[in-house]
């Protein structure tokens, strides 16, 4: 029997590792999932208890007593590991990747890997509560600024009744949002300096982080930017950090839609929490443009999205600091599950490319994406179980009770969604931070730019204890608790 430090239970037979995945929306759970078929099936049922806490949670073998069957499906597992983490789609040069390897194959974020030989079982297919996940008490790193950016151009519930047959009435009372901002097409702007990009919004954001942390852009070692639909299809990570001055960092880009910013929060933290890194200082940014790749026919999604850029500035500290000041980032968890992919996607389409090689030629793909495909009942669900379950965990990992926390801070995608897991962790709504009704869903964005406006109002004040979490395609989830300052 082998195990990390937990009981053995019969019925988990299964551990995941969270997938981050490659644009337009998460594709390595899927792909992991899809490995995972292959390898193994479970007809045992789940516990949807959360694991122990620990500080960190190298690889776990759970199985159901029996030897490890691990010389069968080692292989396997290790192919769906390293799946998720070629899948985590980092524009790199060989020194950086090389870093990043490192990063992987060390205590950083867990890659917990399933070797039960009777395999995966999902009760159906949305059962997403009993995958296991990457979770971590105190990370030693701490924010020390914030910022955002978010399109000039404003379409208005009233605008869309317009577009869709939909009201305000109904989209105000369904999900909260009033309006949404949305980058235009570059071509109708004809100044330079007035064109508005994703890269620019994220520029403009990492700016305002920097000046209100004080340091230099010379001085920041790492930039992530988490996004699903970069205004380059290799990443926006180094322009991002080229136009800021960042002549010292690594940049990368991270696609894991919705949770991509709490996702890119516990990546960079875990680059600093290792002293060896070289990781002082890191740019993360969330930053999205969805409404490129909504369907505005279509009233169930063309209502909820909108388009914006936040970016924090984290700095490392010493492992002292962590419980001398009680700031940084306290505890986090983070989830992943393919099988739930089809509620929430963007696929690739291609058009028909024939290249004329000798003989008969070749069809080959131009590449282009269909339209956001939601399931949005499923989605809901599935947030308002899990998300609560994920906080609970973060809470546990930093070994904080859910009526210390100062603010609730959940992914902005419908006000009932806040609602339902602030009853369920019995926070009161005046706790939750929420900014839905102007901007909409801006996806990977939409943490950052609601912490940025509550630290600017003077609501988030330092020593404050936040929970963050995240949620969307993949499908994916995660929780990450905050002290400010
Ligand atoms: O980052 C994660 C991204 N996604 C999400 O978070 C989505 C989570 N899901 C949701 O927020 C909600 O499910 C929606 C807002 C998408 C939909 O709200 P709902 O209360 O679940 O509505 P529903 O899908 O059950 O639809 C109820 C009715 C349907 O009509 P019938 O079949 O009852 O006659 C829909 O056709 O509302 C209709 N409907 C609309 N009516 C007016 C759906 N969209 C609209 C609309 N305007 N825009």
């Amino acid at each position: 029997m082998w195990h990390n430090n937990e009981p053995v239970d019969k019925r988990r037979r299964f551990v995941d590792a969270p997938g981050f995945a490659s644009q337009m929306i998460p594709t390595a759970t899927s792909l992991s999932n899809g490995l995972r078929k292959r390898c193994f099936s479970d007809s045992g049922d789940h516990d949807d208890r959360p694991p122990k806490s620990r500080r960190t949670s190298p690889i776990n073998y759970i199985t159901d007593g029996e030897d490890p069957p691990i010389r069968k499906c080692l292989p396997m597992s290790f192919a769906c590991g390293v799946a998720e983490t070629i899948d985590f789609k980092m524009k790199l040069s060989h020194g950086a990747l090389l870093t990043i390897l490192n990063f992987v194959f060390s205590r950083s974020l867990s890659f917990a890997f399933t070797i039960s030989h009777t395999g995966v079982h999902r009760s159906s297919r949305n059962n997403c509560s009993s995958l296991q996940m990457a979770t971590s008490g105190p990370l030693s790193c701490r924010a020390i600024g914030i910022g955002s950016a978010t399109p000039r151009t404003v379409i208005t519930n009233v605008d869309l009744e317009k577009v869709v047959e939909t009201s305000d009435e109904w989209i105000s009372s369904r999900t909260g949002i009033s309006q949404r901002r949305v980058l235009t097409h570059p071509l109708v702007t004809s100044e330079d300096e007035d064109k508005e990009s994703l890269t620019t919004l994220s520029v403009t954001a990492a700016q305002k982080a920097v000046e209100m942390s004080g340091i230099n852009p010379e001085d920041i070692d790492l930039v992530i930017c988490a996004t699903s639909s970069p205004d380059d299809l290799f990443g926006d990570a180094t322009t991002v950090a080229a136009s800021l001055g960042c002549t010292n960092a690594f940049a990368f880009d991270l696609t894991a839609a919705c949770s991509g910013f709490l996702f890119g929060l516990v990546t960079a933290g875990q680059f600093m929490d290792r002293k060896n890194s070289g990781v002082k200082n890191a740019l993360v940014v969330g930053a999205d443009a969805l409404s490129r790749w909504v369907d505005w026919g279509d009233r169930n999604s063309c209502i909820l999205f909108g388009d914006g850029a936040g970016a924090m500035i984290l700095q490392g500290t010493a492992d002292s600091d962590i419980g001398k000041e009680g700031v940084g980032l306290l505890g986090y968890s983070a989830h992943s599950n393919g099988m739930g992919h089809e509620d929430l996607k963007c696929g690739f389409k291609g058009e028909s490319n024939h290249v004329s090689t000798p003989g008969d030629g070749v069809d080959l793909s131009k590449g282009s994406y269909n339209y956001i495909s939601m399931n949005g009942s499923n989605v809901y669900k599935f947030a308002t179980r899990e998300v609560p379950k994920v906080l609970q965990e973060a809470l546990d990992a930093a070994d904080i009770k859910a009526d210390d926390i100062d603010w609730l801070l959940l992914h902005q995608a419908n006000i009932r969604i806040m609602e339902a897991v602030a009853k369920r962790l019995g926070v009161p709504m005046e706790k939750v931070i929420t900014n839905l009704s102007d901007y909409g869903n801006t996806s990977a964005a939409s943490i950052p730019i609601a912490l940025d406006e509550a630290v600017r109002a003077g609501k988030v004040k330092k020593g404050d204890v936040i929970a963050c979490a995240g949620f969307g395609a993949g499908l994916s989830w995660g929780s990450a608790i905050i002290r400010w300052g």
